[in-house]
């Protein structure tokens, strides 16, 4: 469970480079984007919106994973919702690592100097676990 991963203070670190990253929202999607289709380019057509609409697609990501840290325990039931549907878009699981590694490195090269390793850790935690939950569900749907 989150709330057993994670400390408050990595609940504020997480928050507050969220608010960063949703300030530059339409940048950040297209380096988000950018870094996982140069890393996994087999997902590029799991995709069908343009890339307005997949930069609202990794807010609403982000937004998930945000109110999963306002409400741990409580999302279960959306995040095993989200992880049927990633596997009717045929989502793989290893698609949730090459996911985690270009969040990670959009975290890194947006936020700079500020991407600290506790903010690293942090964010690393709450992914996992997101992702975790999300392909038990895939597994048993
Ligand atoms: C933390 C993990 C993830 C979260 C919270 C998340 C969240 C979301 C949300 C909220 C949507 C909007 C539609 C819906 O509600 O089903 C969506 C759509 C989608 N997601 Fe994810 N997602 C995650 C991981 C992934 C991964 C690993 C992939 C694989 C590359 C992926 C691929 C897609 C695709 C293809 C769509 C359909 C929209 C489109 O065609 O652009 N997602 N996701």
């Amino acid at each position: 469970m989150i709330e057993d991963t994670m400390t408050k203070d990595d609940v504020t670190l997480v928050r507050e480079s969220f608010a960063q990253l949703h300030r530059r929202r339409s940048e950040t999607a297209a380096m988000f984007y950018g870094r996982l289709f140069e890393i996994a380019p087999e997902v590029k057509p799991l995709f069908k919106g343009d890339i307005a609409a997949q930069g609202v697609k990794l807010m609403e990501m982000l937004t998930v994973a945000l109110a999963a840290l306002n409400d741990p325990g409580g999302l279960t039931v959306l995040l095993r919702k989200l992880g049927r549907s990633h596997r009717g878009y045929r989502v793989q699981e290893r698609h949730y690592h090459y996911v985690g590694e270009a969040l990670i490195w959009t975290l890194r090269t947006s936020l700079g100097a500020g991407f600290t390793p506790e903010i690293e850790r942090a964010w690393t935690s709450l992914y996992t676990e997101i992702a975790n939950t999300m392909m038990a569900a895939g597994r048993a749907a």
